[in-house]
């Protein structure tokens, strides 16, 4: 299966990506956790820690500078420019580089075309995609399985949201994730914006904040937190399948 995670910069998307990851793990997925952010920061929700992050930048600018072999293959991609997470989730950085050979897998590789070269079957895909729409018009039919829309409550979230949903309905499954809801006027105003479709409510918790403000992974921190275990609880939604806490 393969997941990507989309919306407005700041809407929570990495954490989101993170903390499904590590929830489809432990429900015994073999997770590979795409991030395809030009500021990588999906190790801190997954609970890899920025050092390791900070040692695959390296790696893919060595490469970019042309002091490393470019990773021509998928799997040596996966290997060279990825790091393993709690429960055995595998990371790989897969953002672009500032200076790629066009016809090379790993340099010239958008996230998107890396989701489409990872097989289905064996592994479960989540990508934590750049914020904005730019990357969803790049999403063809048969690309991902599920995009996940994360929103707040806030006008701007909702109103990428509403263009990402545009652009991607009809093309793949869509699960709006209302992030960050704190009470029923959130809610609301959401449904105002998004009409009548389902939302998938994460509430405001000061765990995951917590989390981030320590450099720890939420589901590290306490697995049980509101935010948390709905985040576990979307993993479920999306496999299909019970998710053990
Ligand atoms: N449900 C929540 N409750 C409280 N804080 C949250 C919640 N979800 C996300 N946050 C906080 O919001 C901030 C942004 O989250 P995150 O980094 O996941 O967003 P993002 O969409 O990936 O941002 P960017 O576009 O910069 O990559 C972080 O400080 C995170 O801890
Ligand atoms: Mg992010």
């Amino acid at each position: 299966m393969k997941i990507a995670v989309a919306g407005k910069g700041g809407v929570g998307k990495t954490t989101v990506s993170g903390t499904v990851a590590r929830a489809l793990a432990r429900s015994g997925h073999t997770v590979l956790a795409l991030d395809g952010d030009l500021n990588p920061m999906l190790g801190v929700s997954l609970g890899v820690g920025g050092e390791q992050t900070e040692l695959i930048v390296a790696a893919r600018q060595a490469v970019a500078a042309g002091e490393e072999e470019h990773a021509p293959t998928i799997e040596e991609i996966v290997k060279r420019f990825g790091a393993d997470a709690p429960d055995g989730v595998r990371m790989v950085i897969a953002s672009r580089v500032e200076f790629m050979d066009p016809g090379c897998m790993c340099c010239g590789v958008n996230p998107v075309n890396l989701v489409r070269q990872l097989e289905h079957g064996e592994r479960t895909v989540v990508c934590d995609l750049e914020a904005g729409i730019g990357t969803i018009e790049r999403i063809e039919t048969g690309v991902v399985d599920v995009l996940l829309v994360v929103a707040n409550p806030t006008g701007k979230s909702l109103e990428v949201a509403r263009r990402a949903i545009e652009i991607a309905d009809g093309i793949t499954e869509i699960v709006v994730v209302a992030n960050r809801v704190a009470g029923d006027s959130d809610l609301e105003l959401m449904r105002e914006v998004l009409g009548d479709r389902e939302l998938f409510v994460i509430p405001e918790d000061a765990v995951i904040a917590a989390a981030d403000r320590e450099g720890l992974a939420p589901i590290d921190l306490d697995p049980d937190s509101p935010g948390v275990a709905a985040l576990v609880r979307l993993a479920e939604r999306v496999a299909g399948a019970p998710v053990a806490a």
